[in-house]
């Protein structure tokens, strides 16, 4: 592990390409001294990790304001609980989609910059997220292969992960995850600062104007490469461990755990400030 000093913010690489654990008091982080070298250190590794760091709700929230702009929940709450039990979250059975590769808001225009979880309860057996980096898998693809990767489009829905954990869904159900909506994104996102990254995950449905069969070879092969082991970062949780991603350079899942296991995740987001483009 290599230790490097960062603005003052000490931090320690995880893994070469992606992961960076902070070792940043409670105090510190919530007295936004540190918020542009986070932002920094988020964009450049992918997922920050904060071990133990025991942040209430409330202190949670003051931290995610220090980095950005909170972005509320649908029902107007800053803080979301991350469970598949129904009996903690009514709309637990939304979040099924998240045990396989995705990234937040592909439904939107402008997707969350980024996700901040702690963890409250675990699960005694799965229950780990899994991250990869899509900047890192996009540099090290050959140059031929991105030359003809970009300018394709990818159409993405919600219902397109619907089958991924419910195969023979009922009709009410798919129209009810066909009524979130669709939308075509770019394969390859340009982002502003001139980095690129994989646009990929489980509701991108087909690339347009290919085959069906052609289609889905390209985007299992891109998924298969940019969650190979060099790419990625698996988090086993302790509880009070806070963990934030860049939801524009990354994907995530969950690994399945047993929803009756109590498993509790509490969530703040930063808003998006750049669109798919
Ligand atoms: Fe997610």
């Amino acid at each position: 592990m290599n230790a490097a000093i960062h603005e003052t913010l000490m931090a320690t690489e995880l893994t070469p390409l992606i992961g960076s654990a902070v070792h940043l008091g409670k105090d510190a982080l919530l007295s936004g001294v540190y918020a542009t070298g986070l932002r920094e250190l988020l964009e450049r590794r992918g997922v920050l990790v904060f071990p133990l760091i025991r942040l209430s709700d409330e202190e949670q929230v003051r931290f995610t304001n220090t980095l950005g702009t909170l972005a509320p929940e649908m029902d107007g709450e800053p803080t979301y609980k991350v469970t598949l039990d129904t009996r903690a979250n009514a709309r637990a059975d939304y979040l099924k989609g998240s045990l396989y590769w995705h990234l937040d808001g592909t439904m939107n225009k402008v997707p969350i910059l980024a996700s901040i979880l702690s963890s409250k309860v675990l699960s005694p057996t799965g229950g780990d997220t899994d991250f990869c980096n899509t900047y890192a898998a996009w540099d090290a693809l050959p140059e031929e292969e991105q030359q003809k990767l970009e300018g394709l489009r990818v159409m993405h829905s919600a219902w397109t992960s619907l089958f991924y954990y419910d195969p023979e869904p009922t009709l009410a159900k798919t129209k009810e995850m066909m009524s979130i909506g669709e939308q075509e994104l770019p394969l390859v996102w340009r982002h502003r600062s001139g980095r690129k990254s994989l646009v990929l995950g489980c509701t991108a449905h087909h690339v347009l104007g290919m085959s069906a069969r052609e289609s889905t070879e390209l985007l299992v092969r891109l998924r298969e490469w940019a969650t190979q082991p060099q790419f990625s970062y698996r988090h086993t949780w302790s509880v009070g461990d806070m963990v934030m991603w860049d939801n524009t350079g990354t994907m995530h899942r969950a690994t399945p755990y047993d929803p009756a296991s109590g498993r509790m995740l509490h969530r703040t987001k930063l808003q998006g400030e750049e669109p798919f483009e």
